[in-house]
């Protein structure tokens, strides 16, 4: 694994070993990918092994503009050409039938491809040199947190995994695209990200499509399709319960819980540490860890999730416990990064805030 500056040089050195079949790993807007030649059978078999993910679990084909939505499409609807056009570069995926050069690597064995087109200069570079498709899942190993910087991809793989690590700083928008589904009689959002319902309601509205989407105080993106989970899984394993998790035990919980929470995990001797946008607790004592004040600001907040999830992670305390975010459609994307990295056996922590569970100390707290 070398890492390499975002300069001409380099992006030529990423793309040719792209074209070797060795995998890079890029920055975009949202967070880093971990990049194989999306034609190269062997090249995904690699990237698969890399990541610890299971074969029939798709991944997003980055290309270098709306105007290659036909190379992997079979057919593009009009409302998903007006986002790719009005929203692409973006944070904004979109599935599509597929074309039928694509290989089932890429698609988990499903007649969609995801395609997305990444908003960050480093990366639109190495697609054009590269001149085809990057299949490029988060450069994570599966169910971890997404990195947000180079670092984080050190850290998370072994060096012979990984030809080249572009560095291109800190992810602006910091959590994964929202993904739209083209696959049914109506689009809908299968994941959602910092391109909001609304934004895309907007530009789709003229073509008569509604978007399906859960709203609401209980939304459930994962659900909200009528599929079984099992299936659901499948189709978009970003939307596994568990996944974006830290190694520690997260828990979410409300604004007029939080201390109340804190306070007894304390007091059954846990080490707690948290993200909240609360002042920290006033002479709560050593176990308390690092308390990190969350800003009031879902762009921001976004962009810092992931760094502030890993930072409190390595305080290896034995709990992290997040203040919930506001249910309104701009904080969505995180609420549900935030569910998904808060899944957990609920008998692991105890101390209530949305989770009821064993009391028995130590050995309720596992590791996952
Ligand atoms: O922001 C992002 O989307 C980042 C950056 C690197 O582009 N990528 C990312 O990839 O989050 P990944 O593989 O970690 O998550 C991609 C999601 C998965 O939930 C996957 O199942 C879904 O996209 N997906 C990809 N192709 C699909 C398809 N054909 N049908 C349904 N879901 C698909
Ligand atoms: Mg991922």
């Amino acid at each position: 694994m070398q890492i390499l500056q975002p300069d001409e040089q380099s992006i030529t050195k990423a793309a040719r070993a792209l074209s070797e079949g060795l995998l890079v790993a890029f920055p975009t807007e949202t967070v880093y990918g971990l990049g194989a030649n999306a034609n190269d059978m062997a090249a995904l078999q690699r990237l698969y092994a890399a990541k610890g993910r299971p074969e029939n679990h798709p991944v997003i084909v980055h290309i270098s503009g709306p105007d290659k939505l036909k190379d992997w499409a079979a057919t593009v609807p009009r409302a998903a050409q007006l986002l790719a056009d009005e929203l692409w570069p973006g944070p904004l995926t979109l599935i599509l039938p597929k074309a039928p050069h694509v290989l089932m690597q890429v698609t988990g064995g499903q007649n969609t491809v995801g395609l997305r087109v990444p908003n960050h200069p480093a990366a639109l570079a190495l697609i054009k040199q590269f001149n085809g498709g990057i299949a490029a899942p988060s450069a994570n190993k599966f169910g971890k947190l997404s990195p947000t910087c180079a670092l984080d991809i050190v850290t998370g793989f072994a060096a012979d995994e990984i030809a080249y690590v572009i560095d291109g700083g800190i992810c602006e928008v910091g959590i994964e695209s929202t993904i739209v589904d083209f696959a049914g009689e109506q689009p809908r959002i299968l994941r959602p990200g910092m391109i909001l319902p609304e934004q895309i309601e907007k530009i789709i509205r003229s073509t008569g499509s509604t978007l399906e989407i859960a709203r609401g105080k209980h939304s459930n993106f994962a659900t909200a399709t009528g599929t079984s989970t099992a299936q659901q899984a499948i189709r978009a394993p970003g939307m596994l319960a568990s996944h974006y998790a830290p190694v520690t035990p997260l828990k979410v919980v409300s604004a007029d819980k939080l201390h109340d929470c804190v306070t007894n995990l304390l007091k059954e001797r846990h080490s707690v540490c948290v993200l909240a946008f609360a002042a920290p607790l006033e002479a709560a004592g050593e176990l308390l860890g690092h308390w990190i004040k969350a800003p009031f600001d879902a762009t921001i907040y976004a962009r810092e999730l992931y760094g502030n999830l890993r930072r409190l992670d390595a305080n290896h305390c034995d709990a992290i416990v997040v203040e919930s975010v506001p249910e309104t459609e701009e904080w969505s994307g995180v609420a549900d990064r935030l569910r998904r990295a808060a899944y957990r056996d609920p008998n692991e922590l105890s101390s209530g805030g949305g989770r009821s569970g064993g009391t028995d100390g130590d050995a309720t707290i596992k590791q996952h």
